[in-house]
């Protein structure tokens, strides 16, 4: 997944590249400066004291010594003023600065921090906002593996309206204790009135599966869909936050088996609707039920239309469910 949040101890993560939230000085500090320092070693603060320092906005690389990457990319983020001294363009250039630094380094795998949301105050939920706008501007250009590493759960805060509207769409159809085999069954009597026997493996093919793409596979599906929905493959793999690899391995192998998450990202970046994204699922073998909770907050995304698959995850994350994308 070219762009995925996780919850950690950035000194825990391996990347060729790990972002440190710094301060002009580029002498240390606490939190993540503290922690990088710590788990990096002295030598870190030696080499540090060789590049006078960086301003606000911009960044510097070190090597990254004792810890799980090649470098430490310094950036100096703003300290919130309340939004009217150009924070916003300030931490903007922070990701920009410190990506163009990591591609001209060959790295192929980033992790940053939440910048200035610590000590520097910028509000979580801005600061993310922000963070997710530079890194997919500079990903609709560049291929590279990107992590936001958050230390505590709140700072994913979407929007508190968005998570109201998810948890009363949770409440209304989430049936805990749902059995597939009593779906199975309704469904199947349901039809078997209007069609011969079904095989087994196609009982709970939604209302608008039709025959004559039974032995369609998925990735055939897929390619069929892009088609149909005028796109091309780059839009839809990048929409879909999968990388371009796993793109062309599906393309190549018409017999791939994505996981369920991959098969939802590329529903949500085709923007199927339920019907249209049950009959893709099911040529991977999955369906979208009311047993699961994943499934139910994918099924409000599409039932509301809204496709942004980073506001997805960001609130797939708040519910502690698996991201969607590889
Ligand atoms: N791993 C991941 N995230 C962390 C870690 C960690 N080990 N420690 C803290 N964080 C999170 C904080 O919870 C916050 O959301 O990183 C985000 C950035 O917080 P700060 O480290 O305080 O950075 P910032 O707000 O940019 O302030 C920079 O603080 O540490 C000093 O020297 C630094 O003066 C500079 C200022």
């Amino acid at each position: 997944m070219p762009f995925r949040i996780i919850r950690n101890d950035i000194t825990k993560v391996e990347a060729d590249a790990v972002v440190n939230a710094a301060n002009c000085s580029l002498l240390g500090g606490g939190g993540v400066d503290g922690a990088i320092h710590r788990a990096a070693g002295p030598e870190l603060l030696e080499e540090c004291r060789t590049l006078g320092g960086c301003e606000t906005g911009q960044a510097k690389i070190t090597k990254g010594y004792n810890m799980p990457c090649r470098y430490i990319i310094h950036t100096v983020g703003p300290v919130w003023q309340g939004g009217g001294s150009g924070e916003k363009e300030l931490l903007y250039s922070c990701y920009e600065k410190s990506l163009q630094l990591a591609k001209e380094y060959g790295c192929e795998s980033v992790a940053f921090p939440l910048i200035s949301s610590g000590v520097y105050g910028y509000p979580k939920d801005k600061a993310l906002q922000v963070a997710v706008s530079a890194i997919t501007d500079f990903m609709a250009e560049n291929d590279m593996d990107i992590t936001m590493v958050v230390f505590d759960k709140n700072a994913v805060s979407v929007s508190e309206k968005l998570l109201e509207n998810v948890r009363k769409y949770i409440d209304d159809n989430y049936v805990e204790e749902h059995s597939d085999n009593a779906v199975r069954s309704t469904f199947v009597a349901a039809f078997s009135k209007s069609y011969e026997k079904m095989p087994e493996d196609v009982c709970c093919a939604p209302a608008s599966f039709s025959f004559d793409k039974l032995d369609e596979s998925f990735s055939q599906a897929l390619l069929r869909l892009i088609d149909e929905k005028g796109m091309t493959d780059v839009q839809v793999y990048k929409k879909a936050n999968i990388d371009r690899r796993l793109f062309s391995k599906i393309r190549s192998d018409v017999n791939y088996k994505p996981k369920k998450q991959t098969a939802v990202a590329f529903a949500i970046a085709l923007e199927l609707d339920i019907p249209e994204t049950q009959d893709l699922l099911e040529k991977a073998g999955y369906t979208l039920s009311n047993s699961i909770k994943f499934d139910v907050i994918i099924k409000y995304f599409i039932e509301n239309r809204n496709y942004n698959i980073y506001e997805i995850n960001e609130t797939l994350f708040s519910f502690d469910q698996s991201l969607i994308g590889v």
